[in-house]
């Protein structure tokens, strides 16, 4: 038996999205069903769309969500039906070789839903990072539902399961940015603002923000950024040196994923520094960096998968810290929109327009 639900699905690359017909399986052992409640739009999203992340067309889009688990299947017993839940993209295994080695949060064999759902012809759909939540009910992982406390809402809810996460598990937990540090982020988008939160959370003394937008560096502030560059009117290394000492910042996050914001990261840190690289680049893009600088300079150069985050401890944290008034993740739902409006949001996205368009369903 499946359940046909609506859902946003992208048939090609480069096509417009459609709203279409998905047949949802109900839940087998291990699954859950989940009625979503709201679901952002995220860079990656559209990098999908774009054929950035793989050919695996066509894709149910949507993966930064929050709803309640309608359905689970045998053996399922972390969550049950009714309980509101945030979806993530890592369910670890706790058998593989990170696992064993108690860092869960590299974990290199995640669960997914083992049924697949489908457009209405059979058609089997490959959803986005696993979840496929730009639809009324999706089928994932009974371990992808992390329960958090409803009364944060789901627009807010569900952006801790992509990329406000990434960001600020960039800075807490792959940066290990600490109090008194020097932070930069480069790219001002969700990713890059949940960075500049999660410095501010972790005590950073200055943070600096850098965008092309004028719009996007004023909700940096909002967000704890004490400096912000214009990275059009101003060279953004030589004004985050400037802004340092002389010396570049502890920690540089790069939340865009290209090559030559990625080299401005590499100069714009302190001797012995880190870089962050939490931007997604596509497969053409290549780094041209002279080794003996690479080693010269020190430090670390790491990449950061959802924030090496680890979702059964970071999501209900997160949530009552917002929940206690300490962390804003409301100020990054711009606008909500319904399944429709999916295409017209990746265009505000692109025109900087907003922080988080989120699909209410
Ligand atoms: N590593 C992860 O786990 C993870 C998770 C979610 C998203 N991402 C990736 O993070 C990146 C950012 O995602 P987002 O949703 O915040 O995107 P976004 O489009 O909302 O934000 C990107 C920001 O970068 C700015 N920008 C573009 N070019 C710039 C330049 N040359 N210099 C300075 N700023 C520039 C834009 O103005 C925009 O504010 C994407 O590549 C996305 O795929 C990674
Ligand atoms: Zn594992
Ligand atoms: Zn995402």
């Amino acid at each position: 038996m499946t359940i046909s639900v609506q859902g946003v699905v992208a048939r090609g690359k480069g096509e417009p999205v459609e709203v279409t017909t998905v047949e949802v399986p109900e839940p087998g052992p291990g699954e859950a069903l989940v009625a979503v409640q709201a679901c952002g739009v995220c860079h990656t999203d559209l990098h999908y769309k774009q054929g950035g992340i793989g050919e695996d067309f066509p894709y149910l889009l949507g993966h930064e969500a929050a709803g309640v688990v309608e359905a689970t299947g045998p053996g399922v017993d972390d969550v049950a039906p009714g309980d509101f839940v945030i979806l993530n993209w890592r369910a670890v295994c706790g058998r593989c070789r990170a696992c064993a080695r108690g860092r869960p949060w590299y974990c290199f064999s995640t669960h997914n839903a083992s049924q697949k759902m489908t457009l209405a012809d059979g058609t089997t759909l490959s959803p986005a990072l696993g979840i496929g939540a730009f639809a009324e009910k999706t089928l994932v992982a009974a371990g992808q539902c992390t329960k958090v406390d409803p009364a944060i809402g789901a627009a807010t809810a569900g952006l801790l399961g992509c990329g406000v996460m990434a960001g600020i598990g960039a800075a807490i937990n792959t940066g290990g940015v600490t109090r008194g540090d020097s932070v930069a982020v480069i790219g001002c988008g969700g990713v890059g603002d949940g960075a500049i939160l999660g410095a501010r959370l972790a005590g950073a003394q200055t943070i600096i923000a850098v965008d092309v937008d004028e719009a996007k560096l004023e909700w940096a502030r909002g967000f704890g950024a004490t400096d912000v560059i214009n990275a059009r009117a101003a060279d953004p290394v030589a004004r985050i040196r400037e802004l340092t000492g002389g010396f570049g910042a502890d920690v540089v996050i790069e939340a865009i994923g290209r090559p030559e914001t990625y080299e401005q990261a590499f100069y714009a840190r302190d001797l012995a520094g880190t870089v962050v690289l939490v931007g997604v680049p596509t497969p053409e893009m290549r780094l041209d960096l002279p080794l003996l600088e690479v080693f010269g300079r020190g430090g670390a150069l790491k990449s950061s998968w959802y924030g090496d985050c680890l979702p059964s401890r970071d999501f209900p944290m997160l949530v009552d810290l917002h929940l206690a008034g300490r962390l804003p993740l409301d100020k990054f739902v711009s606008e909500t929109i319904g399944l429709g409006d999916v295409e017209e949001a990746f265009a505000k996205m692109g025109r900087g327009e907003v922080l988080r368009s989120v699909v209410l369903l």
